[in-house]
């Protein structure tokens, strides 16, 4: 993505694709939910189990899971729903951004987070959680702004 605006085609959109997930889950996502946990985040296995256990299906209006791939290969996730924290359907939460340590710093992320924000342009606003100052510094570049809450460290306003 050097140089690139956000929303660009990623500087390898040759090699790998991004797809909705709408029933079945990709076939490798435990190898996904282990190098996660590797990397201390619990979040992959939290979305396999509430999408195995049909709690959460990112299935409501402006809602929407992705994956990418290279080849047959997963390589990462990113979702969006409504903001479960605040009960309020018209602002959005992007949630469960992981892509693999092989796979980073060739805009899979920044494509998995346009197609999210993409699908989410119905929302008012945008809020996330990060600790991660790289992860960061890509929502900073789509036009979310930190912010210093509970629930939210970052969040991007719609455009009137
Ligand atoms: C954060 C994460 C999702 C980034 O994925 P990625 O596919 O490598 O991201 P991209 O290639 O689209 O990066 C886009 C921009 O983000 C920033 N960025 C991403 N990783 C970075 C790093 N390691 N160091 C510095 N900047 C980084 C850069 O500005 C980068 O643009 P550039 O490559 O042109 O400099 C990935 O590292 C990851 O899965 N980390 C672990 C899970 C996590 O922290 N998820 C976020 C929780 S909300």
């Amino acid at each position: 993505m050097k140089g690139a605006a956000p929303g660009d085609a990623p500087k390898n959109g040759a090699k790998f694709r991004i797809e909705p997930i709408a029933e079945k889950l990709p076939f490798d996502f435990p190898e996904l939910i282990v190098e996660a946990e590797r990397q201390g985040h619990e979040f992959v296995r939290r979305f396999v189990e509430n999408w195995q256990a049909g709690k959460e299906r990112f299935s409501g209006p402006g809602e929407g899971v992705f994956a990418a791939f290279l080849g047959t290969k997963l390589i990462g996730i990113a979702g969006i729903t409504a903001d479960p924290y605040l009960g309020d359907a018209n602002i959005g939460r992007i949630r469960h951004v992981f892509v693999t340590r092989a796979a980073r710093r060739e805009g899979v992320a920044s494509a998995l987070v346009a197609t999210c924000l993409e699908r989410g342009r119905r929302f008012r606003a945008i809020r996330l959680r990060t600790r991660n100052p790289d992860a960061a510094r890509l929502y900073e570049r789509f036009g979310f702004a930190p912010v210093d809450l509970k629930d939210a460290s970052h969040i991007r306003k719609a455009r009137p």
